[in-house]
């Protein structure tokens, strides 16, 4: 028999007021990547499966995000905003087209796994009409309860519609559900609005295929899986699960850890052999980390690639568009942006190194500064391989420093510098003999020597 196909449908819609933000909820990020990314991330995505995603109107944010992570996805605009099962409905499009599972999913639910999806379709294979996603909540507030009576799943009562018994119940809907794809459409155009909300709750489906006599069925996972985020407490919540898999799985891959609970990782953050990452560092998305490199602590890095063996930190700031070659080192205070820096280059402290490209083995000394910006444009300075930079040097760019050349410490260097050349631009220094003793006099007279 050939693989089912199936349609997901990702339900998007709405601002999440209760996230208190002017920026679409499903945007939210959790380990560097939004929720709505981990959720396409998950759904099937195989050479019979469909995608569409129903977002609210004027969310062109949403739609891009949508478009950039799965360019196949249809998405659709839920005009307004009248329940779950209505936004199901503003993708009638493509329920229309027919597939064997539909699958709707919100996508405030980022921890799903691929294989939650394939266990909920399932059923369906076996002749169920619906399959209901269940979890047992710690705390079911807000959740939909699960009806369960004589081992059948009867329906999913909404929060503000339950009774206080129903209320009691912790079997909670976690928002997935797998239907049937030739009955999906009729089920979901019957369930109605007359409840405490006024809208249209996909949970009620239950309710619909229990009266047309079809078998409804709960499958059942864990509350990490499926915890859904309105607020942004959950949002730290789903944070702290997603972290302590990532961190797992670092852990499991050989990268050294002492203290894994300090270390904040993104999903897509990857790792070699032999890979020490010391504690309290900050990964954001967009990290490669090659083998035998170490990530001292207190370190901040996003979307960079760490060569072999490079050494990061304490304290250093690796923003976009850094790559680090082989061998390379970077010491505390140091902050890199989009910049390549060769094998074995060595920034080791207190340094700003912007829109540059410096020459492999290049030495740059303590206190350097790239000056990129005028105030209106940024330029790069380049630096050729095996290059000094003395400490304490601005360099002026758009600025070339020639290979194996050499800046005096302290220079304001606007000028290219010719290979092997030594370039100093400071003034001249004057000593006066005694001059000393000339100031101290003059700054304690008629004082008391300190320390009476
Ligand atoms: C929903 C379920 C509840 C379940 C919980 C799991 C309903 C009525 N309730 O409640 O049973 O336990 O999720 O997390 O289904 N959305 C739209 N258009 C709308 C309304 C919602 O696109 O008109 C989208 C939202 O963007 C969100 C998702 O659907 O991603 C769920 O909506 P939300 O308001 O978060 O539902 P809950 O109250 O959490
Ligand atoms: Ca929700």
């Amino acid at each position: 028999m050939p693989p089912r196909s199936s349609l997901t449908i990702v339900l998007a819609a709405g601002e999440g007021t209760r996230m208190r933000s002017s920026s679409a909820k499903v945007l939210h990020p959790v380990a560097g990547q939004s929720l709505l990314a981990h959720v396409l991330g998950a759904a099937p995505d195989g050479a019979g499966d469909k995608l569409a995603v129903v977002i609210g109107p004027g969310e062109e944010a949403v739609a891009d995000e949508t478009k950039r992570l799965r360019p196949e996805a249809a998405t659709y605009v839920q005009r307004e905003r009248l329940g779950t099962a209505h936004a199901v409905l503003a993708a009638r499009q493509a329920l229309a087209q027919g597939a064997d599972d539909v699958v709707v999913v919100f996508g405030d639910t980022p921890l799903i796994s691929p294989g939650t999806f394939n266990r909920l379709r399932e059923p369906l294979n076996k002749g169920a009409a619906l399959a209901v996603l269940g979890f047992q909540a710690a705390d079911p507030a807000g959740y939909g309860r699960l009806v369960v009576e004589a081992n059948r799943l009867q329906a999913i009562r909404e929060e503000v519609d339950a009774s206080a018994q129903e209320r009691a119940i912790t079997l909670c809907n976690a928002g997935v559900m797998a239907f049937d794809g030739r009955k999906a459409l009729a089920i979901i155009e019957k369930i109605g609005n007359a409840n405490g909300k006024g809208e249209y709750y996909l949970s009620d489906a239950v309710a619909v295929v229990r009266d047309l006599g079809l078998e409804a069925v709960v499958i059942e996972t864990n509350e990490d899986e499926v915890r859904g985020i309105n607020t942004k407490a959950q949002l730290a919540e789903a944070e702290q699960v997603m972290q302590a898999r990532l961190r797992k799985a670092a852990l499991d891959a050989g990268v050294t850890m002492i203290a894994p609970d300090t270390v904040y990782l993104a999903a897509d953050t990857s790792f070699g052999k032999d890979v020490t990452i010391e504690p309290f560092v900050v990964i954001g998305p967009g990290v490669s980390i090659s083998d035998g490199a170490v990530i001292h602590s207190f370190s901040h890095i996003v979307q960079a690639s760490i060569g072999k063996h490079a050494s990061v930190g304490p304290y250093a700031r690796l923003r976009p568009g850094t790559t680090l070659g082989d061998g390379a080192r970077i010491g505390n205070f140091v902050e890199i942006k989009a910049a390549t820096l060769e094998a074995g280059v060595k920034v080791n402290h207190l340094s700003y190194i912007g829109d540059a490209h410096i020459g492999a083995n290049a030495n740059i000394g303590a206190g350097t500064i790239t000056c990129n910006y005028d105030g209106f444009t940024k330029h790069k300075t380049e630096i050729g391989a095996g290059a000094f930079v003395g400490t304490n040097s601005s360099l002026v760019a758009p600025v070339r420093i020639g290979t194996g050349a050499y800046i005096g410490s302290g220079s304001v260097i606007s000028r290219d510098v010719p290979d092997d050349a030594l370039a100093l631009e400071r003034s001249e220094q004057t000593n006066r003999e005694g001059g000393a003793s000339r100031i101290r006099e003059l700054k304690t007279r008629g004082k008391k020597p300190k320390g009476d």
